[in-house]
């Protein structure tokens, strides 16, 4: 699969969904590569990008959890983050966040520098 990337600002973007994919009710699952999976959110029309990986028990389910007020909490057991900042409000440990904007009706995404396929260096 041949993915569209732009560099700006020396930060390497990746046009990963369609912006009618994200809602403002659930979380939408980008995964990149083993290294980065995310999950996109919707806040007052913003797109927002956290880590999709909840820190409690490194389980993958953040695009299944629950949404308001600009939070998600985990499905399992329910440590909440801002999804602004991905700081946490229940919990000791915080998202890591992602910069993602729209553009033309599509969502791109900052691609991690170490996003190269594990066989890369072969
Ligand atoms: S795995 Fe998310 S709160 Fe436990």
């Amino acid at each position: 699969m041949v993915f569209e990337e732009r560099v700006i600002n020396d930060v390497r973007f990746r046009r990963v969904c369609r912006s009618v994919d994200v809602s403002e009710r659930r979380g939408h699952r980008i995964d990149i590569s083993l290294h980065q999976d995310v999950a996109l959110f919707r806040v007052n029309g913003v797109i927002k990008a956290v880590s999709n990986v909840c820190p409690h028990k490194h389980e993958p389910v953040l695009c299944n959890g629950v949404v308001a007020d600009g939070t998600v909490q985990c499905p399992l057991h329910g440590w909440t983050y801002n999804l602004t900042s991905g700081q946490p409000l229940v919990g000791s440990a915080g998202l890591k966040t992602y910069r993602v904007f729209e553009e033309a009706g599509h969502v791109w995404l900052e691609v991690e520098a170490d996003d190269a396929p594990p066989w890369a260096s072969w």
